[in-house]
């Protein structure tokens, strides 16, 4: 289960009481659905009607369809239609795993950029390896994924034929709308549904990050149940559930000037999961002309670099460290007779109490810069406390966007980018602004 720990956040106490109060009204809100966006609602049961679905047998049946002839499936996406898979896949797979040639099919990714030369080199990754893509949009009419999935499908209908196509494509998107939704039916692809009540970056528990995470090999059901057993503690209106806390303290931390919060993680495996939570926080509370700006970093690595910012730059942030508190895997450091490096010292300690030791040093010395911290832990990387983990940060989300007093489930400040976009790319329809852009550029 996840645990969050306040005793380094140097909010005062009856700051802390008093953003609890404020927690416990927005909890009212979210849970009443008497707030902006309620009828977005649908995440919050979902870990607890998943696994009494038939969602899991359709995600199976398409790896069972794939598991023999296929080696790479391409997951085309972008945002949350991307995120969550890929930060849950690369926090339980092996970090070598395409060297090792481990895992079968493998997966990556396109769509969540509008680059050439890496849309080029996806092409020249599958053009000699068995291919299939799946392809992920709520909306069904997002460019990125779009364009990639178009220059995707002709490489797979010219390989394979357009029968053999519609075996390797599989969509996930809407019910009822969108160009993606159109094409399903139009060219008889197998199609998984986003339900209408869950958007985007709350959608890591349906086909968006189940199907997935069950083609990379891992344990779904673990993970769908983690996340329940993480709604069950996330629903008790109670000064003890972890995401109120989380959600309290972060706010008081806003409160008092702190502008940043820095997603402070110590294994490169959560690199993409600190992107997850990036977006999701990003997303949900940055509107209006408020909202924690989420920013990341990866140690030990980074106190070699924003490390130095951190502990005497402008002093804007605090840190919301991810402790995983036990590694799943064990090197001892072992004694050296000859000691050249000095590191008999450490004769005896494991590289994880190393890495923890490091963490616990850093966040002392941030502390005394000025830089607080929030602990946010789980017991080791396993399935089922990813998964509480993931739905942790969903519910503690959306209770922190109604404290602040935003929508969290909207994302309007994201369309301005793309109605310049499209009038700049002669989309029909976005003619108006096409030369007054081009004069301002
Ligand atoms: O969280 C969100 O809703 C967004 O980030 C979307 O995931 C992103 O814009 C992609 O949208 P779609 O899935 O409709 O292609």
């Amino acid at each position: 289960m996840v645990k969050v720990d306040i005793k380094h956040c140097a909010v005062p106490k009856p700051l802390m009481e008093e953003y609890l109060d404020k927690a416990e009204q927005a909890y009212d809100v979210l849970m009443e659905g008497t707030g902006a966006g309620a009828e977005n609602r649908g995440w919050i049961n979902l870990p607890s009607s998943t696994l009494d679905s038939d969602i899991l047998d359709q995600c199976y049946n398409v790896v069972q369809r794939w598991s023999k002839n296929i080696d790479v499936v391409v997951v085309i996406g972008i945002g949350a239609s991307y995120l969550g898979a890929k930060s849950i896949i690369n926090v339980l797979t092996h970090t070598f795993d395409m060297q090792l040639g481990k895992y079968r099919p493998q997966i990556i990714y396109a769509g969540h950029n509008l680059s050439e030369i890496y849309l080029a080199e996806v092409l020249e990754l599958i053009k000699e390896r068995s291919v299939a893509a799946l392809v992920i949009s709520k909306s069904g009419m997002t460019t990125e994924p779009a364009i990639a999935f178009r220059v995707i499908r002709r490489h797979i209908e010219d390989r394979y034929g357009k029968e053999e196509a519609r075996q390797r494509i599989v969509t996930i998107t809407d019910a009822h709308k969108g160009a993606l939704k159109t094409m399903s039916e139009e060219e008889g692809y197998t199609s998984l549904v986003v339900p209408d009540s869950v958007g985007g970056r709350y959608s890591i528990f349906t086909p968006v990050g189940l199907l997935p995470l069950a083609l990379s090999g891992h344990d779904v059901v673990d993970f769908v149940e983690g996340a329940r057993d993480m709604e069950k503690l996330c629903r008790i209106k109670d000064r003890t559930n972890p995401s109120m806390i989380y959600a309290a303290a972060r706010n008081a931390l806003y409160s008092m000037g702190k502008k940043i919060e820095i997603m402070t993680n110590y294994n490169p495996k959560f690199v993409y999961f600190s992107e997850w939570w990036k977006q999701l926080f990003g997303e949900s509370e940055g509107k209006e002309g408020k909202g924690l700006f989420p920013a990341s970093v990866t140690n030990t690595t980074d106190l070699h670099s924003m490390g130095q910012y951190i502990q005497d730059g402008e002093r804007l942030m605090f840190e919301t460290i991810l402790r995983i508190k036990h590694s799943n895997r064990r090197i001892e450091i072992q004694p050296d007779s000859a000691n050249l490096d000095n590191l008999n010292y450490l004769v005896g300690k494991t590289i994880g109490d190393c890495n923890l030791l490091a963490e616990a040093g850093a966040m002392l010395a941030h502390n005394e810069g000025g830089v607080p911290s929030i602990v946010v832990e789980i017991h080791n990387v396993t399935e089922y406390n990813m998964g509480a983990l993931y739905y942790f940060f969903e519910f503690a989300c959306a209770i922190s966007a109604y404290m602040l007093g935003v929508n969290p489930f909207d994302q309007l400040g994201v369309e301005s980018y793309k109605r310049n976009m499209f009038s700049l790319l002669g989309k029909p329809g976005y003619e108006a602004d096409h030369e007054r852009l081009l004069s301002n550029l």
